[in-house]
């Protein structure tokens, strides 16, 4: 259904806030040009000749918001977890990443990547894609085929990796840069360009300072690696001994927050005073529960994070985590504030399902902008969701929705709306 004006029918759910989900059984919600008029138990008289899709029982939902994942890796999820992060760049994710010089693996890789995200509960991602210019223009131009919302980065390294996955200097590294934003203004609409520091052991001082200055020119977001495990956070410290902490490193070059939109991801290792300055920078976190088990990083500290006012979405960081169901990422980060609670520190109260649900959907959606709801005024983003295999329909939605966070593989995703385009109905 793409008129521009329709109305959908069925079991609706959504986040209010973090703490409260909105329920309207037998509801109808209203798209009109790409963005929702609000949900209602009764349709308004003014709508009442307008097109109605019918979804049963199934449950209506806010699509899934991805804030971070890495599309080259995508090859080799699931596999070379046994090491921690510094050996698993090493040994598993650059040799992987080099590949992408050649456009051939690269179209096919990345066909993979973009056709599971299509079809998977992810309406909106932030997305790493490597080096390559090339091959970061033709993933692009795959998720703009796709109709999904995306950001996507080029990566910049230019030091501590091997010379295959090393930018020849600062310099060359800024201009790729600088020519892959102008290409993507021509090519994409819905694809948009996010300037990717992979973390600060891989970008020298120069690189920063080059990036800040694209940054202004072009007014772009900034994705990167923050805090993520505890070798790479004393590293850190080496390489910048003058900065106070890890996000400092990133915030005296102009690339953690304030001026500029940024997402950090993982944040595990985030003290009092890095958090204060990510809430004084309103630096968002990615949080990636999965990454962190698969790498034995650590379980962020969540719970202080959402104390302290510090804007939290969910990301899959696909390959350290092993699939792009961010429904998954919910229970995982469900699991691990409970570990976190029971070893590390109980006076921080594990995640219940509702506030994970917010966390992917209006939590990390509202990098987005009005996104991750499907109150009035946010951009359309919708699934209809078949979970009669898991749930009977006698059970409150909210009992259905906790299920579908734990057991989302055996629920159907009939329908995908980004905007209020139907990305697939089945
Ligand atoms: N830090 C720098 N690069 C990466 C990456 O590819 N994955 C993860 N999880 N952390 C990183
Ligand atoms: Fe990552």
């Amino acid at each position: 259904m793409n008129e521009p004006i329709f109305i959908l029918r069925g079991d609706i759910c959504y986040s209010r806030n973090l703490t409260e989900l909105a329920v309207i059984k037998q509801g109808y919600v209203i798209c009109k040009e790409g963005m929702s008029l609000g949900v209602y138990q009764e349709l308004p008289e003014e709508y009442q000749d307008l097109p109605v899709r019918d979804c049963g029982d199934d449950l209506i939902l806010p699509g899934l918001c991805d804030l971070h994942v890495h599309a080259p890796q995508y090859t080799f999820r699931g596999l070379g977890m046994d090491l921690e992060l510094l050996d698993w760049l090493n040994e598993h994710a650059f040799p992987e990443e080099g590949k992408y010089r050649n456009l051939e693996y690269a179209r096919k890789a990345y066909g993979s990547f973009v056709q599971n995200l299509k079809e998977s509960a992810t309406t909106r991602a932030c997305i790493f894609g490597t080096i390559h210019v090339p091959a970061t223009e033709l993933l692009m131009d795959m998720l703009e085929a796709s109709g999904l919302h995306t950001i996507v980065g080029k990566v910049n390294m230019d030091r501590n990796c091997p010379a295959y996955l090393t930018e020849k200097s600062a310099d060359i590294s800024a201009e790729d840069t600088v020519e892959w934003i102008k290409d993507c203004k021509k090519r994409c609409q819905i694809t948009r360009p996010i300037l990717t520091p992979r973390f600060i052991p891989s970008c020298s001082d120069a690189l920063m300072e080059n990036l800040k200055k694209v940054q202004m020119h072009y007014g772009l977001p900034v994705q990167s690696h923050l805090s993520e495990n505890q070798s790479e956070v004393a590293w850190v410290q080496e390489l910048c001994p003058q900065s106070e902490f890890y996000g400092d490193a990133y915030d005296r070059f102009g690339l953690f927050g304030a001026d500029c939109s940024t997402v950090m991801a993982h944040c595990v290792y985030s003290d009092e005073r890095e958090r204060r300055r990510m809430k004084e920078n309103g630096v968002y976190v990615a949080h990636c529960p999965e990454s962190n088990m698969n790498l034995s990083s650590g379980i962020a500290p969540v719970r202080a994070f959402l104390n302290e006012g510090i804007p939290v979405g969910l990301g899959s960081d696909v390959a350290g985590g092993t699939s792009e169901d961010i429904f998954a990422a919910m229970a995982h980060a469900i699991q691990a504030s409970k570990l976190r609670w029971r070893l590390v520190d109980d006076t921080l109260k594990p995640l219940t399902a509702i506030e994970a649900f917010y966390l992917g959907t209006k939590g990390g959606g509202s990098f987005f902008g009005k996104v991750g709801s499907l109150e009035e005024g946010y951009e359309f983003d919708a699934l209809i969701v078949d979970d009669s295999a898991i749930s009977s329909r006698d059970m409150e939605v909210k009992e259905r929705l906790e299920r579908l966070i734990y057991l989302s593989g055996g629920a159907k995703i009939k329908g995908k709306y980004v905007a209020g385009k139907e990305i697939f109905w089945r």
